[in-house]
């Protein structure tokens, strides 16, 4: 964490501390709670809502006696790679310098990995040359090892459903079997690819069925966020009024990333005053520069493809896509065919399913500054 005082109060790439966090006081209790009751989490959400800002901030929230292990696994192909992550963050969790990190280090050493530094910031990775077998000896032994200290572990591993394209058939069962095993270490996983999560950990036919309790993320609350706003203008000499932060909050559609992203440029740009004007501003100068991204999807498009997304983008979110009623709206030609541009639309990662507080279920925009720019786009 970085204790210095930001230039900016609004940052838009990792957790900065709880100086620049926005409540989530609910859900890091209770992922607290379930670390304490030794119970494992798996929180889920669309993307850019804060699961990863939550997964560290709850990692500097642990009880004493806890120490927090969090690995990305994004760009993790198989099991070795997995093995890499985990042995880097290891060493990433603590100094070589203190009486733990030493033993960590010596541990991890005595694996053998080829430990390497990044040359601008020093950072430590460890890079392991095995084959499967051996692979899977060496997580199991690095769990074994946390598993044994006198401290409790806790692993958050962020984008799990990755896991689900490893090469290696079952890493999801295998490793399951190895965290019952486990006495003094719990896990949260988090990730984005909701049916992939849901299938990992609901299905009954998978094995992390009923091991794990799921948390849904959902946007933060309007007036908590609101005030939070005004509370990082103020806090940096700066004065946003209660209307124009509602009404940058409304645009970004509450997402939190967005929002962010909004509330970053304008603080900004405002020397002190944020008026109404400088906002959208702002927003269209947002819009602008993504312009070119933009065209490039929609060149993906046939056009009945892009005829739905403009409709999508317009409802915001759509509960009936083959109702007559929405069909007619916006001159779309029948069931059939919207249904299979609603298939092409999510499989480019366009347009999501999610559920809405009641269970119905609805098709939304992935990118609200797109979804934004459909709009002025729509003739
Ligand atoms: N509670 C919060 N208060 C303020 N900013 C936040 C909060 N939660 C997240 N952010 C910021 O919003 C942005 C998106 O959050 P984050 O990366 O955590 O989302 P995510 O759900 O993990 O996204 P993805 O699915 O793409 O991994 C980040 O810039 C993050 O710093
Ligand atoms: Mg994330």
């Amino acid at each position: 964490m970085n204790p210095k005082k930001l230039q900016n109060p609004f940052p838009v790439s990792t957790y900065q501390g709880p100086d620049y966090f926005c409540d989530r006081e609910q859900e890091t209790l209770k992922l607290v709670s379930n670390i304490t009751s030794g119970m494992s989490s798996v929180l889920v959400s669309v993307r850019r809502i804060g699961k990863t800002g939550l997964l560290q901030h709850v990692l500097t929230r642990l009880p004493d006696g806890f120490k927090g292990i969090y690995i990305d696994i994004l760009e993790t192909e198989n099991m070795r790679h997995f093995l890499n992550h985990l042995g880097t963050a290891l060493l990433l969790a603590e100094s070589e310098e203190t009486g733990t990190g030493r033993k960590i280090w010596d541990f991890i050493k005595s694996l053998r990995p080829v430990i390497t530094f990044e040359t601008l910031t020093g950072a430590p990775q460890a890079s392991f040359d095995f084959k499967t077998k051996q692979t899977e000896q060496s997580i199991d032994s690095i769990l074994s090892f946390l598993d044994s200290q006198s401290f409790r572990t806790v692993i958050a591993i962020d984008e799990f459903q990755q896991i689900a394209n490893y090469p290696e058939k079952n890493a999801d069962a295998w490793l399951r079997t190895r965290m019952q095993q486990l006495k003094n270490t719990v896990f949260i996983f988090s990730g984005s690819q909701q049916h992939i999560m849901s299938e990992l950990f609901a299905s009954p036919k998978r094995p992390f069925f009923r091991s794990t309790t799921i948390m849904k993320l959902e946007k933060l609350e309007f007036n908590v966020y609101r005030d939070f706003i005004i509370g990082q203008f103020k806090r940096y000499g700066k004065d946003i009024s209660k209307e124009v932060a509602e009404e940058i909050l409304q645009w970004g559609d509450r997402h939190t990333y967005y929002v962010q992203l909004v509330c970053n440029r304008v603080f900004a740009a405002a020397s002190k005053k944020v008026t109404s004007d400088l906002w959208k501003q702002q927003a269209y100068e947002l819009l602008k520069e993504q312009e070119i991204v933009f065209f490039g999807y929609r060149s993906l498009l046939t056009s009945n493809q892009w005829q739905l997304l403009k409709a999508i983008a317009q409802e915001g979110k759509v509960f009936k896509p083959t109702s007559q009623d929405f069909l007619g709206r916006y001159g779309l030609l029948n069931s059939a065919s919207v249904l299979r541009s609603l298939q092409s639309l999510m499989k480019y990662k366009l347009v999501f399913r999610d559920f809405d507080s009641g269970g119905t279920l609805f098709y939304s925009i992935y990118d609200v500054l797109f979804q934004k720019w459909c709009l002025m786009n729509k003739q």
